[in-house]
């Protein structure tokens, strides 16, 4: 019997979604999605929740207003048109694996098309060729929060199982076509965002006055965990070499108190936040724990004949996660709160902040990377984190420079607690850098937030020239890379 785990080079890599980074939104055969609707807002305590769950009047604003106002994810970074030279600056940089997403509503601009828009097959061929002809690994996510606006306001989104159908007729196009490139890939960007943030995660529409109704949430996610296992069920079939994953938002929790309320809080809480996606994708089940939750609140799913026998048959490869920050629970109304993209909690006086209030837990990644190996037994990607920080572009006679030694420190801990976690035992696949070319922030629409090793010259209402500059984190990641795989090779798998 063995206790070992296979020891692999780990997989160092970068990461954009298609809304914050590719623009194009004018491009023919585009249709406007649930991202592109999203208003810019200048920061107040309350701007990030307005501009994340969207109300129908919000949504009906841009549309009939044809977008007159500051609408940052139409335009990304221009991605699309720098894409040559992004993808150059990535093959310097060296990592050996880039993740992106599919922009939906740029094949299918309303979802209900039989057939997708030759425009957008074409861009994605031209990306795909780029990024493999430039030796770096495919981990592709299918959709990363963005889905096209019609079927939120005609079918509801996430909540209607029709929608299920749409994204298999999406999803086989994508393994047809680009099945062959594709190394690692997920169904869903942070599945167990719907729960936090259901217009990004599920397409659901906030009402104007008063909270989501629980069962319309918990009764799309379910949908999505469905669509999750018939993709991977698809795929299969289809690009049978592609490895399928899962992720979700995790969030590190500590209970404020050695209380055993709050620690009773804190399993309760993970419970419902973060495993239970994780269960049901990839140990395929939906967990005993479930019943009371959905019981108390009277959320009744409404399952298919056969759904709870295709989760069982279809769990994913791999699994992964994003991380940025570690979340304290607690009973009691305790003082200051953190702020946070997805949650916000009790402040950890044991940690540091970023700019933006999020707080700074390199050991809380090791931490995570071990509870979440114990529960899955799977490997396990860590696809996304990074440092969202203000930088500020020095320009002198002969050269442009970012120095964002902050950025540098984060990465640098973080990745060190990676090489820990698999010196614990875990079977880690890599850690990808989010945002590796400044994009819009998917939290707070804002460009002034930046996790990039590559700066994009551009403020939050859209002024700048969309120039790129190394970051000095750029040539620190570089090095990084090359120390590293000198010690140690990637595997040619
Ligand atoms: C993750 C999302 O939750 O956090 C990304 O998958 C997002 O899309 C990232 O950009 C960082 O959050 P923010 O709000 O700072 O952009």
């Amino acid at each position: 019997m063995s206790f070992e785990v296979p020891r692999r080079a780990l997989l160092w890599g970068g990461a954009t979604s298609a809304s914050q980074y590719e623009g194009g939104s004018d491009m023919v055969g585009k249709g406007p999605d649930t991202q592109d609707v999203r208003p810019f807002r200048p920061r107040t305590s309350k701007a990030t929740t307005e501009t994340r769950l969207l109300t129908k009047r919000m949504v009906n604003e841009a549309l009939d207003s044809g977008f007159n106002g500051n609408y940052p994810f139409r335009r990304g970074t221009e991605g699309i048109s720098h894409c040559e030279e992004d993808v150059a600056l990535l093959e310097d940089l060296g990592i050996d694996i880039y993740r992106f997403s599919i922009s939906w509503a740029r094949l299918y601009p309303t979802g209900h098309e039989r057939n997708p828009s030759p425009e957008g097959v074409a861009y994605y061929d031209k990306v795909f060729r780029l990024v493999r002809k430039a030796g770096m690994r495919v981990f592709l996510t299918l959709t990363h929060y963005a889905m096209p606006i019609d079927l939120v306001l005609s079918d509801g989104g996430w909540l209607n199982r029709s929608t299920i159908d749409c994204y298999l007729r999406f999803a086989e196009f994508v393994f047809t076509r680009w099945g062959k490139y594709i190394d690692y890939y997920l169904p869903f960007n942070e599945i167990n965002a719907g729960y936090f943030s259901p217009w990004n995660g599920v397409g659901l529409l906030k009402p104007e006055e008063g909270p989501y109704d629980q069962s319309k949430v918990f009764q799309s996610l379910h949908n999505q965990f469905v669509a999750s296992a018939q993709v991977i069920q698809l795929q299969r079939r289809i690009a049978p070499t592609c490895k399928s994953g899962c992720m979700v938002a995790d969030f590190c929790y500590y209970a404020n108190t050695p209380s055993p309320e709050d620690n009773l809080k804190l399993v309760k809480d993970e419970q419902i936040s973060q495993w239970l996606a994780v269960d049901v994708l990839a140990r395929g089940f939906y967990p005993s724990y479930t019943a009371r939750f959905f019981d108390e609140r009277g959320i009744k799913i409404r399952m298919g004949e056969n759904d709870l026998e295709l989760l069982a048959h279809n769990t994913c490869d791999f699994v992964s996660i994003s991380y940025y920050q570690s979340s304290v629970v607690s009973c009691g109304d305790d003082g200051p709160q953190t702020a946070g993209n997805l949650v916000c909690s009790t402040v950890n006086p044991y940690l540091a902040s970023s700019e933006w209030g999020w707080q700074i837990d390199p050991v809380g990644l090791r931490t995570a990377l071990n509870v979440l190996y114990d529960r899955v037994h799977k490997p396990i990607f860590v696809a996304e984190g990074g440092l969202g920080a203000r930088d500020r572009l020095v320009v002198s006679k002969d050269e442009k420079r970012v120095h964002d030694a902050r950025r540098i420190e984060y990465l640098s801990e973080h990745f060190k607690q990676v090489i820990e976690a698999q010196k614990d035992g875990v079977d880690v696949l890599g850690y990808i850098v989010w945002g590796i070319i400044d994009i819009v922030s998917a939290g707070s629409c804002e460009m002034e937030k930046r996790y990039g090793v590559v700066y994009v010259d551009a403020d939050d209402e859209g002024n700048g020239s969309y120039e790129r500059t190394r970051k000095d984190s750029f040539w620190w990641y570089k090095k990084f890379i090359q120390d590293y795989h000198q010690r140690e090779k990637p595997a040619s798998e």
